[in-house]
């Protein structure tokens, strides 16, 4: 495994996107909805560096296609939350093609929030065929496929603290 975000550097970074977050939405209780499974180390972290009122909901986003590549065609399961009228933060762990982050960005105006923007961990900006904004992001990534800190390879790796790139024996 070649690490290429350490700990540290996530943790700092994730301090700077709470203040930068807690500043824009200090008086408006925003809703960080967290799309499941990829971002939810990054939620768990982000939310702890938000001290102003702010609630939590989550997404089960399943994506179809191979276990690296991003096929675009994204399946919602069980979301019952009410976001009229709330100011919708999304959480997400990395941004490739911007297919998923298109699909579920349609899906949530549908439920007419006072506002949506972005926040996503890693932006991989070169694989992007959808031209959807994010508002915060962590670090460019380059466009290899990433493990760790909630990211998997068919399930792997989540419990990383790091981000890392799979290296062929890691598989094994
Ligand atoms: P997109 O629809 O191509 O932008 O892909 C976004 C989703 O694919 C993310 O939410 C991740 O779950 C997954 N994904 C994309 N790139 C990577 C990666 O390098 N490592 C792990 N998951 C990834
Ligand atoms: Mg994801």
């Amino acid at each position: 495994m070649q690490v290429l975000f350490t700990a540290e550097q996530l943790k700092k970074r994730v301090l700077e996107l709470g203040k930068q977050i807690s500043q824009d939405y200090a008086t408006t209780n925003p809703v960080l909805v967290c799309l499941l499974k990829g971002s939810v180390v990054f939620l768990a972290d982000l939310m702890r560096a938000i001290p102003v009122p702010h609630t939590v909901e989550f997404l089960r986003v399943s994506s179809y296609g191979s276990k690296t590549v991003s096929s675009g065609r994204v399946e919602i399961t069980d979301f019952d939350a009410d976001l009229t009228g709330r100011h919708v933060l999304v959480i997400e762990d990395i941004v490739d093609t911007g297919s998923t982050l298109g699909y579920i960005r349609e899906y949530l105006l549908g439920q007419k929030p006072a506002s949506l923007r972005v926040c996503a961990l890693l932006d991989k900006p070169t694989a992007r065929v959808s031209g959807v904004a994010i508002d915060y992001f962590g670090f460019t990534a380059p466009d290899v496929f990433v493990v760790g800190y909630g990211m998997d390879w068919d399930e792997r790796f989540r419990h990383l603290p790091y981000v890392g790139i799979p290296e062929s024996q890691d598989s094994a």
